[in-house]
């Protein structure tokens, strides 16, 4: 390596704290990546390129059901600025390794809109787009303009527009072709200033906003609205170790949703288009009597039934089993089948 500021390469490092479940597993090797030069030269060197490669960042979409027999690489790219800028808006871009939320906080306090409602999610900015994340109505595609990504194998950078990206519900061509083949070293969003077009309508808002005597929101106002609602449903990983929902909300054909409602009244659901209707997933489950139930040191929480937890000391493999039945249940008593919205990521001893 001829970098003036060599990457350390580690071995055997334990992940434990290194993901929202708090699982124990370990990696092969280890590397912090905080500067896109220097990744780039550390990639290019024959021995690194021999190796398999595994990318995190906040650890907060996987399950670890075992070691990652890999070379992981830790995105810590950081950094935050503005790069064009006029008389509604700014486009930022954001270095992959920042946390989410504390770029959300940032984007507040200058009063730049667009993630508001996305304050709180866990992970990092390198991952937004990965599975584009969304909550409250608003997904990250709505203010992504682009983004950098270095190729793993051979250091090369390549942005990629929204087109490229292929965003969907909780997808992206980083989650299927292009799986596990770059970093995210940039992302690059557009905010509105001041006067926001605010995103209220989702149901739990406007309550949220009502008891907190709001009469005129603000940006800060829904975020803050967000972080309550977010609080009072999805445990706190640093408390009971989670990875948000586990499921995705699954889309059925009208026809299967119409049958099902007749059934069951009380069925939630939202129209994707004229013949599809996504349904929770988290009703599923807690219907079919999975919220709250606890399996010694691993269950459903108690407060939202997509949610997966450890209660301390859990295994990978023992969650995943419990996913398993809860899918095999569903489908057994739905007739629908329920996609982990998590990666399942390790090698079972
Ligand atoms: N529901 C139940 N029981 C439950 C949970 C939910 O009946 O235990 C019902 C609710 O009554 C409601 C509906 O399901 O009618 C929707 O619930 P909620 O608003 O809590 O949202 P969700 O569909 O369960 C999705 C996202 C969340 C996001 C929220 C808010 C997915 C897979 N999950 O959850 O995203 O925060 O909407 O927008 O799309 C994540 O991706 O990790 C995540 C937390």
């Amino acid at each position: 390596m001829n970098s003036a500021t060599p990457i350390a390469l580690q071995e055997n490092i334990s992940l434990r704290h290194l993901n929202t479940f708090g699982l124990e597993a370990s990696c092969r090797y280890y590397v912090a990546a905080d500067e896109a030069n220097t990744l780039q030269t550390f990639l290019q060197t024959s021995e690194i390129q021999a190796l398999p490669k595994f990318v995190l960042g906040g650890g907060s979409n996987m399950l670890l059901v075992g070691d990652i027999d890999a070379l992981l690489i830790h995105n810590k790219i950081l950094g935050r600025s503005v790069i064009a800028e006029d008389a509604q808006s700014v486009v930022v871009a954001i270095g992959g390794g920042e946390v989410w939320h504390e770029i959300v906080l940032w984007t507040l306090e200058n009063d730049w809109g667009g993630l508001e409602n996305l304050s709180l999610i866990p992970g990092s900015v390198g991952a937004s787009p990965i599975q584009n994340i969304g909550a409250y109505g608003v997904e990250i595609k709505d203010i992504f303009v682009s983004l950098q990504a270095m190729h793993l194998q051979t250091g090369e950078i390549r942005a990629f527009g929204p087109d490229e990206c292929q965003f969907g519900y909780r997808d992206s061509v980083f989650k299927r072709d292009l799986r596990g083949q770059y970093i995210i070293t940039q992302v690059y969003f557009r905010l509105s200033k001041a006067p926001h077009a605010l995103h209220t309508d989702y149901g739990a808002i406007k309550e949220e906003l009502d008891r907190q005597g709001v009469t005129v929101p603000t940006i800060q106002a829904v975020s803050k609205a967000v972080v309550a609602i977010r609080q009072s449903k999805l445990p706190d990983p640093a408390v009971i170790g989670n990875a948000g929902s586990f499921f995705k909300n699954p889309e059925i054909p009208l026809a299967q949703f119409e049958a099902l409602k007749a059934l069951h009244p009380s069925l939630p659901g939202y129209v994707v288009d004229a013949q599809t209707m996504k349904v929770p997933a988290g009703w599923l489950i807690e219907q079919a009597g999975w919220k709250g139930k606890r399996i010694g040191n691993h269950g459903v929480h108690a407060q939202q039934a997509l949610v997966l937890v450890n209660h301390g000391g859990a295994k990978g493999a023992d969650i995943l089993a419990l996913s398993s039945e809860i899918m095999a249940d569903v489908l057994q008593k739905y007739g629908i089948h329920l996609d982990r919205e998590v990666n399942v990521v390790g090698t079972v001893a």
